[in-house]
């Protein structure tokens, strides 16, 4: 639905994927959006009177949003339920019931928290993963549709042409409920008693917060990264083996894979890989590791899984968070390296269904502290990792490579992406192609080289300045990536495997090839990889070890979610001196880009 372009402010807890994506979406639209973190009722009215929206909209809000403010303007709040449902735990309580359907509604603010009447509602069914996965896929499309509809209906209501009904009002099958915030007693696991599907349950509708508080070798811990084991088995509750980072537990009927667990006693407080986090107790267990890099069928755990078809590799990796140590980093490059010695002449390296790669495991090198071991050494041995994956990608001549991103990508993994001969991305993926939120880092992964071809130098050095999320069709259309397919996830895998079966049986691929060893061979006269790597890596250095503190101190944050105390400034441009003005877009509105 056309709309005239409005003043937006997005008021939200955080900035996170659910608020970046419906930024970018409506930021291409033509609106004129600002984003004020929920800090404070008086911060909030401030943003309100600096900027003068026509409507406040509110992906991811914890608190209400005061009277002072939806008295005076329209405040659409997105709501992770169906029309009826109420309370701050609705996709906990979905996952826990076993909901087959579910869905989002977009209420407008009143006195009651998600009474208000309702302006758009968007339904999905339901997929049993964690709450975070279906957050980041499902609830998302969900709400970016049904909030693009909202806000296409406001030119109407203004109007007087349309009118939001309460949900009372509404017709609406089956119809939601007001339901309390789920507590840790609601959460507990009882091993004992609970059988695998009851356990998953649990720890699904906690993760990725709050996680499902319990034990762990005596220790108080909080759960997440849950998967089903259908054929290992021990008595309930014995904590049966190790593979990986996921330690292996007995419920009554099987067990289940715990890939990350939070220590109460640790000195650094964070979510770690569970076999870091209980290191020298999951040393003293029975490893339980597979024969190989080849898929498992899905009765386990496996976070790097090789799949072939049509002349094509398919390589997944499934890290939590995206996040990219420097353990999973040496072994997906194993994994690469494994997969060229195959019959094949393409290899996909398809990520993970939520992300693709978030960089470097920024809760491993803080845990680092706790280790004896600093945080500078572990950044500069994750980066040295990334580094050799990214140069393994690069120098890889005998077949082609497609980096295939169906879920989000930030900092060192939007470049790393870029080391691979084609990049496609998921229509609805949002990128953040830049370091600078993590303390300035001047970011490796071959960026100065990858870059300055693709998009141009001024080009470059706008993706690297730019601070906000970027779209895949942006991505695209500034020449960053090669291709946005279809947006709905089966959609997209199926497209992938049929484009890269396309390359893998074209008559000219020999030729393709021999012209990718031609422009590797003349770059590396004109200026070898080394040099490249040598003068990123002499930047990341000071970043790590230098005087300037600065992205220690944003680490530090970032991993104990510290409370904003203020909104960044690329994201408020109503706290600029000039008021008004939003921060420029990667690349021209919708219609004009078409
Ligand atoms: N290392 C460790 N954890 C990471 C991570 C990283 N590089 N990137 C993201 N995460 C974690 C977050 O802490 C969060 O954890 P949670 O499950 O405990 O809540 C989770 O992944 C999701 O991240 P979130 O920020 O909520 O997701 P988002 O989609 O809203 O935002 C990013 C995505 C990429 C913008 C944001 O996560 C980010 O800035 N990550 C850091 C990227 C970075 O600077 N990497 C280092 C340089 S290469």
């Amino acid at each position: 639905m056309a709309v005239d372009p409005m003043r937006i402010l997005i008021l939200t807890h955080s900035f996170n994927s659910l608020a970046q994506r419906l930024h970018s979406e409506l930021r291409l639209r033509g609106h004129e959006l600002a984003v004020e973190l929920d800090i404070a009722d008086s911060v909030a009215e401030e943003a309100v009177a600096l900027f003068a929206p026509d409507l406040v909209l509110a992906p991811f809000l914890k608190r209400a949003i005061p009277e002072s403010i939806w008295s005076r303007l329209p405040c659409l709040v997105v709501h992770p339920g169906i029309i009826g449902d109420r309370g701050p735990s609705a996709l906990d309580w979905a996952i826990r019931d076993g909901e087959r359907d579910w869905g989002v509604t977009v209420l407008q603010a009143e006195a009651a928290m998600d009474a208000g009447p309702v302006w758009a509602q968007a339904r999905f069914p339901m997929r049993p993963a964690a709450k975070a996965s279906l957050y980041r896929q499902e609830v998302t499309e969900a709400a970016c549709a049904a909030v693009l509809e909202a806000v296409g209906r406001f030119d109407e209501w203004r109007a007087g042409r349309w009118q939001s009904r309460l949900p009372g009002e509404m017709e609406a099958a089956p119809r939601g409920r007001l339901r309390p915030l789920m507590r840790q007693e609601d959460r507990a696991i009882h091993w004992q008693r609970d059988d695998t599907a009851t356990v998953l349950a649990k720890l699904r509708a906690a993760d990725g917060f709050p996680g499902v508080r319990d034990a762990l070798f005596g220790h108080a811990c909080h759960l997440y990264d849950a998967w089903p084991e259908e054929r290992l088995r021990g008595s309930p509750g014995e904590i049966i083996g190790r593979r990986e980072t996921a330690l292996l537990r007995a419920t009554t009927d099987g067990a289940v894979w715990i890939g990350h667990a939070k220590r109460a006693d640790a000195e650094v407080a964070v979510k770690l890989p569970a076999t870091v986090a209980f290191a020298a107790e999951a040393a003293a267990l029975p490893d339980l590791p597979l024969p190989g890099w080849w898929a498992a069928d899905h009765a386990t755990w496996q976070d790097i899984r090789y799949e072939e078809a049509g002349g094509v590799g398919f390589l997944h990796f499934d890290f939590y968070n995206g996040a990219m140590g420097t353990a999973q980093c040496r072994r997906l490059q194993a994994a690469f390296e494994w997969a060229r010695t195959r019959p094949t002449r393409v290899v996909v390296l398809a990520g993970g269904r939520d992300f693709w790669s978030n960089g470097i495991h920024l809760n491993l090198i803080e845990a680092a502290a706790d280790d004896a071991d600093s945080p500078a050494d572990a950044s500069w041995a994750n980066i040295n990792a990334m580094d050799d994956l990214a140069e393994a990608l690069l120098r890889c001549d005998d077949r082609l490579t497609v980096a295939a991103l169906g879920g989000n990508a930030g900092a060192g993994g939007c470049f790393l992406a870029r080391a691979a001969d084609l990049v496609w991305v998921r229509n609805g993926v949002v990128l953040n192609p830049h370091y600078r939120n993590m303390g300035n880092l001047y970011g490796s992964e071959f960026w100065t080289y990858l870059l300055p071809p693709r998009v141009g130098a001024d080009g470059a050095r706008r993706i690297m300045r730019n601070r906000l999320p970027m779209l895949a069709r942006e991505a695209v259309a500034c020449g960053f990536y090669d291709a946005c397919l279809a947006g709905e996830p089966v959609a997209f895998r199926v497209d992938v495997a049929r484009r890269s079966a396309e390359l893998a049986a074209a008559d000219d691929l020999p030729r393709r090839l021999q012209a990718k060893r031609a422009q590797r061979a003349a770059d590396e006269a004109a200026k070898p990889l080394a040099a490249w790597r040598a003068e990123e890596l002499a930047e990341m250095r000071r970043n790590f070890y230098g005087f300037d503190p600065s992205y220690h101190v944003a680490r530090w944050h970032f991993v104990r979610k510290s409370p904003h105390s203020w909104t960044p400034r690329h994201l408020a441009p109503h706290r600029e001196p000039r008021a008004g003005a939003t921060a420029a877009p990667t690349v021209p509105p919708l219609e004009a880009a078409a």
